[in-house]
């Protein structure tokens, strides 16, 4: 198994402040990662609290392992937390007091050239977070029929230039590491942003790969099931579709963001939000930690049953 490089915690004071309503709750740390939240909120809860640290990765969970080390209020699951119902037990379904999800790609992931995320690295077209994943990259690069590959670009990495790179991705194929993907996607870029483009096309693929989006609208979901009345879903997002889907489920408990009414007109909300305003990191966590730039945490409450 490869060094794990280390992730630091994004907007970790007040993701934890919103999470911890009660100190002796139980809670889901659905994206552990290398344990950073996961550990903090440990620090936080007394002998009679709980947490479930979830993650589909094998390198994320041998390295929260070592830092979490043995602690007898953590237990690790490996799955993916679109089938959060299934994988947490369900002796505590109902009774949770909060729910993290810490979106997107760890540092190890994005920097350890082997898992195929980085179009700075050379490294075999994968971007898959558990082996289980269906897809590589490879495949959708080198498979994926011209308008998939243009849609996937234009919806995921919101690239206008989607149909110029998806037919240029073609013609190149067979494309096999991820430094030939990127000089394929810059070979029909021009002007300032070239960097950008690539960036965004990376993270559609990768999107793609991993069902990121529906992997997310069902784990909001499922979380808000397994909350307790007055419990709280923290989701910190990295990337404006990401925050879409959120902020829809927080407003309306639903992804349309429209909010149902009953019989009398009354609005029907299951779900209260919490921060009004998005919360988003200082200059000095973005000067310590450029990754956390993009960061937006949102926090919704599950409402007591009227
Ligand atoms: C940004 S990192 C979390 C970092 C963590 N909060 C920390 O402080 O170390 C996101 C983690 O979530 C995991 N992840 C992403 N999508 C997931 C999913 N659908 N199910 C389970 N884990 C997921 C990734 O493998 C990655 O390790």
């Amino acid at each position: 198994m490869t060094d794990y490089i280390s992730h630091t915690p994004v907007l970790l004071n007040p993701s934890l402040e919103f999470l911890i309503t009660d100190p002796s709750g139980i809670y889901i740390d659905a994206t552990l990662g290398g344990g950073g939240h996961s550990m903090a909120i440990l620090e936080q809860l007394n002998d009679d609290g709980k947490l479930f640290g979830v993650d589909q990765d094998a390198e994320a969970r041998a390295a929260a392992g070592e830092t979490i080390g043995n602690d007898e209020r953590f237990s690790m699951i490996d799955g993916n937390f679109g089938f959060l119902k299934t994988i947490i037990p369900p002796d505590v379904h109902g009774i949770i007091s909060g729910v993290l999800f810490d979106l997107g790609v760890s540092t190890h992931q994005i920097k350890e050239a082997e898992r195929g995320f980085s179009f700075q690295k050379d490294g075999p077209l994968d971007m898959r977070m558990s082996e289980l994943s269906g897809v590589s990259a490879y495949d959708v690069v080198n498979t994926y029929e011209y308008k998939n590959l243009r849609d996937i670009i234009y919806h995921y990495g919101e690239e206008r230039l989607s149909r110029q790179i998806a037919k240029e991705i073609i013609n190149r194929r067979p494309l096999e590491t991820t430094l030939e993907l990127r000089e394929a996607i810059e070979s029909v870029l021009y002007g300032r942003h070239i960097i950008k483009s690539v960036a965004r096309v990376f993270q559609a693929i990768r999107i793609e790969v991993n069902r990121e989006l529906d992997v997310l609208k069902d784990g909001l979901t499922q979380a808000f099931e397994l909350l307790k009345p007055g419990g709280r879903i923290v989701a910190i997002s990295y990337h404006s579709l990401e925050d879409r889907i959120v902020k829809n489920y927080f407003k309306s408990g639903n992804f349309d963001g429209k909010v149902e009414k009953d019989f009398f007109g009354n609005p029907i909300m299951p779900i209260q939000v919490i921060t009004r305003q998005i919360i988003t990191p200082s200059d000095e966590e973005i000067k310590e930690n450029p990754a956390a730039r993009s960061a937006k945490l949102r926090v919704a409450e599950k409402k007591a049953e009227e």
